[in-house]
């Protein structure tokens, strides 16, 4: 029988590494587990009860009665309701980096991604899922694309999902999340010395896909050997 791999993918905001994780998951029937999803939903909670996300024990209180579950497709359930798209919204965009960056909050939620990951057959994304959640992944991705690129995509997604925005915006709020997320102390956004870099400043999504495939297609015929 062949062994299933565990992938991780990470990269900057807006690399396209949820897209791609997903059609990944797709093609390979192996579990897609979105981890900005598990930081966006306790940012979400913490706005609607106006709970500072730079207090680090109140959101330590809301997690420990909080439930944050993964479905097989695709939806963020906190506390049992469906907070897919509530979550993308700007108001929890804008605040998430706060909330990622208090060390209890990681742990916690490191935890709970090493778990869903712990039968193999699954494919994360995130920011650290290559250096610190499971830096003994099978394969690692490390995704991205420049601002111009990603903000562009993003200002489309926005336009598609109905929310309002306009591309400047768009481009300050992702290079600002940029500068959050790789210069905080604990788990910055870094590439993992192991991990294959995937530009995809140039490519389509359909040249990005083929692209991740050939490399865990590679991993695996390796691995089964
Ligand atoms: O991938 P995303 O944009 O949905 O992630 C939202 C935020 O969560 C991002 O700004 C940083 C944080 N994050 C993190 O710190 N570690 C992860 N593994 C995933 C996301």
């Amino acid at each position: 029988m062949s062994k299933e791999l565990i992938v991780a993918i990470d990269g900057p905001a807006a690399s396209g590494k949820g897209t791609l994780a997903k059609e990944l998951a797709d093609y390979f029937q192996y579990i897609y587990v979105d981890t900005g999803s598990m930081y966006r939903a306790l940012t979400y909670k913490a706005v609607m009860q106006q709970i500072d996300v730079n207090d680090e024990a109140a959101l330590m209180d809301i997690l420990a009665t909080t439930t944050i579950e993964l479905t097989a497709d695709g939806k963020t359930l906190l506390d049992c309701v469906d907070v897919s798209n509530e979550i993308r919204e700007n108001s929890v965009s804008s605040q998430v980096s706060y909330v990622a960056v208090h060390p209890k909050v990681r742990e916690r939620l490191v935890e709970l991604q090493r778990e869903i990951a712990s039968n193999g057959g699954a494919i994360l994304d995130g920011r650290d899922i290559g250096t610190v959640v499971l830096p003994n992944a099978d394969v690692k991705i490390y995704l991205t694309a420049s601002v111009e690129a990603r903000g562009q995509r993003r200002q489309l997604d926005n336009e598609e999902r109905g929310i309002a925005s306009t591309l400047e915006e768009v481009c300050a709020n992702l290079a600002l999340r940029d500068e959050i997320d790789s210069t905080r102390a604990i788990a910055p956004l870094k590439q993992a010395d192991d991990a294959i870099l995937l530009d995809s400043t140039n490519l389509t999504i359909p040249q990005t896909y083929e692209a991740a495939i050939q490399i865990i297609e590679g991993v695996r015929q390796t691995k089964n050997n």
